[in-house]
């Protein structure tokens, strides 16, 4: 029997892990209700927005997006529309009056409503829930994830850092972390579905702090890695502050324990630091990767920067060119600084850089970015690596794409390899994001 329309939804998710693991939490609420998931956008008839805030060209993205959906609903009357996540967080109610389209506004901590926020507008009203649960971490809820191979794992929800650049606290609340026993349950149920990597998230996943065994961050991953033995263990997104020499050990003394930390650094000047109220130097920030070199000699250190942001000079801006050269990061999220009404940055700082600054600046921080990565992955040209197949090449059937210890991506000839499989991977050739090889 085919299921009515109305009855199907389909959620797109923008913006970071947090989001795409919220997004299984959504599925599983709906589908616990009666709902089904469509295979697309035109099979459903409630379409829901799990949205990004962090920079203005995020939010623009979403305004684009609604534009296509009121030309649908135009079309399909009965069509339902929601608009989750941290857009409406922030935005609050006033989001409404960015498109007609949206019958119903939800945040990050109500979730569970989301089958009641539907009966209100089947009921002819537009609806919103949008209050902070502090406690709310969706025990109970078993998420339904997209994909086989990888799976994310929250350990905890909302910030407690003020990073004056950033909308995250003011959109996902309080920090709180998971009971100890929740992420071990989940961790056993992913492994027991067929997964065969986990990614333990986290806006600050190395504060984490057990409410019920007042365990930390070096501890859970140490019990989820023995938990799982035979399960690939990546985390994300750690913070300087917390990097502690045991949570190194950890990481180097469990050998499923992905050797990879992504440590976002921001700029290279301790003044600009400062401004963003990130709580350490960029001394601090050399030495706690000179711990983990020191600790782990081959770990692969990703980080995030922010070009142009307020009261950055031409000289803050070459100490953070210098800081990519002497670190030689893998990789790199680079952003230009987009202010954020309500931060305390957009409160009390001065957008000064003017915007052609920023965008050189941050040219200059790719440019340079980029030239080390493809360096050190032509270095890899004639290693065998390990890889974890995640799927079919995007260009042949002949081919799967899998990722390193070091989350470097690499694509190989099948030779009867199947998504899933551990292979050790000749690597014969470099481009400047992707290794490419062929089972040793
Ligand atoms: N919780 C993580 C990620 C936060 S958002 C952390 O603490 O690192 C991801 C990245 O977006 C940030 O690391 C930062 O580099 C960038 N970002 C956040 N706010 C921004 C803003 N207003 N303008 C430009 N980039 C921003
Ligand atoms: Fe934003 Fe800073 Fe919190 Fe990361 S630590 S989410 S950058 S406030
Ligand atoms: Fe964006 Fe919200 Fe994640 S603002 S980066 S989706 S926490």
């Amino acid at each position: 029997m085919s299921t009515e329309r109305s009855n199907k939804f389909y959620i797109h998710t923008f913006g970071c892990q947090m989001n795409q693991a919220d997004s299984a939490i959504m599925t599983a609420l709906l589908v616990q209700d009666g709902y089904v998931p469509a295979e697309n956008e035109q099979d459903a008839g409630i379409i829901l927005l799990n949205t990004c805030a962090v920079r203005e060209n995020a939010v623009e993205r979403i305004e684009h997006y609604l534009q296509h959906l009121l030309g649908m609903k135009r079309k399909q009357k009965d069509l339902i529309l929601g608009v989750a996540g941290c857009i409406p967080q922030y935005q609050r109610e006033e989001m409404f009056s960015m498109s007609p389209a949206i019958d119903f506004l939800a945040g990050p901590d109500t979730y569970r409503t989301l089958p009641s926020l539907i009966r209100q507008v089947r009921a002819g009203t537009r609806a919103s829930s949008l209050e902070f649960d502090p406690a709310e971490t969706y025990e109970g809820i078993d998420p339904l994830r997209q994909g086989a191979i990888t799976a994310y794992v929250p350990v905890m929800r909302g910030c407690n850092n003020m990073c004056a650049y950033c909308v995250v606290p003011f959109t996902r609340g309080r920090e709180r972390s998971h009971a100890f026993s929740m992420v071990l349950e989940e961790v056993r149920k992913v492994a027991a579905s067929g997964y065969r990597e986990i990614t333990l998230l986290g806006q600050n996943v190395n504060s984490y702090c057990a409410p019920d065994t007042a365990l930390d961050f070096a501890g859970l991953l140490d019990a989820v890695s023995r938990e799982v033995p035979d399960l690939r263990i990546r985390f994300t997104t750690s913070h300087p502050k917390d990097i502690s020499e045991a949570l190194v050990r950890t990481i180097a003394g469990r050998p499923n324990i992905c050797n990879h930390i992504h440590l976002p650094v921001q700029s290279g000047s301790s003044r600009v630091l400062g401004l963003m109220n990130r709580g350490h130097t960029i001394e601090e920030y050399r030495e706690k990767i000179a711990l983990a070199r020191s600790i782990i000699p081959d770990v692969s250190l990703s980080t995030d920067l922010i070009a142009g942001f307020c009261g950055e000079s031409e000289e803050d801006h070459q100490l953070t060119l210098q800081l990519l050269s002497d670190i030689r990061f893998d990789a790199a999220y680079m952003f230009f600084y987009s202010t954020r009404p309500g931060t305390l940055a957009a409160r009390t700082l001065e957008d000064d850089v003017p915007d052609p600054v920023k965008k050189r600046r941050l040219q200059e921080i790719i440019d340079l970015q980029n030239a080390i990565s493809a360096e050190l992955l032509q270095e890899a040209v004639g290693s065998v690596v390990e890889v974890l197949a995640e799927s079919e090449s995007k260009r042949s059937a002949g081919q799967l794409m899998g990722r390193t210890e070091t989350n470097r991506a690499v694509v190989f000839d099948r030779q009867g390899y199947q998504p899933g499989d551990l292979v050790r991977v000749l690597i014969t050739s470099a481009t400047s994001a992707t290794l490419t090889g062929t089972p040793a």
